[in-house]
């Protein structure tokens, strides 16, 4: 017969950690996110945002970053779900600038972010980040990629910034290296041609986790 006296305090700490764990608190924060995303502009889709935000609830990170944060759309609901634990900052890495979204770009897409008033955006973020009081865990790096100072010991990293081939494969040769062992990275729209050097450089240096299918395609890698 078991003696309950010999089993370690560990399991009972661990269990009782489980059943205290309010899943109703995190479901409402993540509904009140949404709500937000609904106003600003961007492509992150719920089930993506759901993902950084269980992510942000289990593993409580304290240095996040996003390279590419446009109107913040992946950013805000990163940041409220870091606001709900009192705990971590996210570095929203982007140049707002006409001369950066089109290098390496023709054609459709050289059009469409030639044409875009990138200062609206990002005057947009700005005012939705004061207005849903998150200040205290946004720092926003108005720069490039490759001009952002580095960010060393990143729990967790969004790359979507500039898709072009070069700039793809820069962000994670950059980025990637300042991911702590273990650390998670998020890359977007991984089924692009520009993007196919910079996922087969993710997958010899990380662990690719999953591959999710939704508006777009992107990945989460575990930093080896
Ligand atoms: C696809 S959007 C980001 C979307 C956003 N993460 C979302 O989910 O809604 C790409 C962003 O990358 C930014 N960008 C362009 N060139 C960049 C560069 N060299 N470094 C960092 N960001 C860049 C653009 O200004 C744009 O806001």
């Amino acid at each position: 017969m078991i003696d309950l006296a010999d089993i370690p305090w560990e399991t009972s700490s661990h269990y009782e950690y489980s059943i205290q764990t309010d899943y109703s608190k995190q479901k409402q924060i993540k509904e009140q996110a949404y709500r937000m995303m609904d106003k600003l502009e961007g492509w992150c889709s719920r089930t993506k945002a759901m993902v950084l935000m269980d992510i942000i609830f289990n593993h409580r990170p304290k240095v996040v970053v996003e390279v590419g944060v446009y109107g913040g759309k992946s950013l805000i609901p990163v940041a409220y779900a870091l606001k709900s634990l009192g705990e971590g900052i996210v570095y929203g890495i982007d140049p707002w600038k006409i001369t950066d979204s089109v290098v390496g770009f023709d054609g459709a897409n050289y059009d469409w972010w030639g044409m875009l008033d990138h200062e609206m955006i990002y005057k947009g973020f700005i005012k939705k980040v004061r207005e849903f009081q998150l200040g205290q865990y946004v720092k926003v790096i108005r720069s490039t990629s490759a001009e952002a100072p580095p960010i060393y010991d990143i729990d967790l990293i969004h790359i979507d910034g500039n898709h072009s081939e070069d700039s793809a494969y820069f962000d994670v040769q950059k980025w990637v290296p300042l991911v702590r062992d273990g650390g998670i990275i998020i890359f977007d729209d991984v089924d692009w041609a520009t993007t196919r050097n910079a996922v087969s450089w993710l997958d010899e240096h990380c662990y690719r986790v999953t591959t999710f299918q939704g508006d777009n395609v992107w990945g989460l890698w575990i930093k080896k």
